[in-house]
């Protein structure tokens, strides 16, 4: 199959590319590189094109798609502070460039597989969350994830077929700082021996996913007779800012106690998917438990990685 990946220099992109590339797929990357990295697709730079280009340049884009069967479009700005004081910047990155994907779907008939979040929904009213639940985001970012979700709707009722997968918080090699960067800080400040920071009381909880069970969701997704539809990508389990501090601290035999900082603006309280309907019609089931994937890194002292 001839596939497009937006984003696939950065996490979650490039271990799609991984995996698409493994599986004999012909591989375009078109990526930016603002928060992506060549390095992230070292070990395939030799087998896809790789494109240096923006989302929203839809002559570029308008180029690579000729031919494409299916687009998995992870390129967006992702940074929930970053995004209050660049508003206007996050709005064209996320919802121009996606509806330029969109269009082009319409025009030449592929698939796409995108990246939406489970910031979508703000705070919940109950947990776990279901896919027909409010969406009511709470800052700047997740805003522009709900008007993606009201432009996939809209060209989906014009024929486009899209699945928007919406990941809640994805954990693995090669994770950028936003999201479940809280793991990659932990993991570095353990290696270093200095004290966890937790942001407010630890008492936030979030449903953390790995990736290669998300690189699962989205191949299932495009391989799909599916034409539109949204699934929480999550495991359906949430654990506390404050307990996973003390997976981490006891994992590694450290004694230091964890430090409190301020609490972040724009932070939801508490993630956790209902994952009954991408059970049911995608036939998903995450693999990878956070805790053995946490021990396991820390025993290997494989934290170079990270
Ligand atoms: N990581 C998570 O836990 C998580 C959770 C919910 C949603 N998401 C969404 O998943 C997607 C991938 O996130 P990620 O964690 O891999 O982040 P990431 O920052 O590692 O990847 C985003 C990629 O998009 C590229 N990019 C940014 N602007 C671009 C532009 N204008 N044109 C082309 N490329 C551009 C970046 O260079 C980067 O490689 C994003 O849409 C993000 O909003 C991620």
């Amino acid at each position: 199959m001839k596939i497009i990946v937006t984003g696939g220099a950065g996490f979650i992109g490039s271990h799609i590319a991984e995996y698409l590339v493994q599986r004999g797929d012909d591989v375009t990357v078109l990526d930016n590189l603002n928060t992506g990295k060549r390095d992230n697709l070292a070990k395939i730079s030799d087998k896809i094109n790789f494109v240096h280009g923006d989302i929203r340049d839809y002559k570029l884009l308008e180029k690579l798609v000729n031919d494409t069967d299916g687009v998995f479009h992870e390129a967006a700005l992702a940074s929930v502070q970053q995004s209050f004081n660049m508003e206007d910047e996050y709005f064209d990155v996320n919802v121009n460039g996606t509806e330029n994907i969109l269009k082009l779907g319409k025009e030449y008939g592929f698939k796409i597989v995108y990246a939406s979040s489970s910031s979508v929904y703000g705070n919940p009213k109950k947990i776990p969350i279901k896919e027909s639940d409010d969406r009511e985001p709470i800052n700047p970012y997740a805003k522009t994830k709900l008007k993606d979700e009201y432009l996939a709707k809209k060209y989906s009722e014009m024929g486009v077929s899209i699945i928007g997968l919406r990941y809640f918080n994805v954990f693995g090699l090669r994770q950028s700082k936003e999201y479940a960067g809280v793991i990659k800080l932990f993991l570095e400040k353990i290696k270093h021996q200095m004290p966890l920071k937790i942001n407010g009381d630890g008492l936030q909880t979030r449903d953390f996913v790995h990736i290669d069970d998300v690189v699962q969701a989205n191949i299932l997704a495009m391989k799909s007779d599916i034409k539109r539809e949204f699934f929480n990508v999550g495991t359906g389990n949430s654990i506390s800012i404050l307990d996973l501090a003390k997976i981490i601290i006891n994992a590694s035999g450290s004694s230091l106690e964890p430090i409190h900082g301020p609490e972040l603006s724009g932070d939801v309280r508490a993630t956790e998917a209902d994952i009954t309907l991408i059970r049911k019609l995608l036939n998903w089931e995450p693999k990878m438990r956070l805790d053995n994937w946490l021990t396991k890194i820390i025993s290997n002292k494989d934290f170079q990685n990270i």
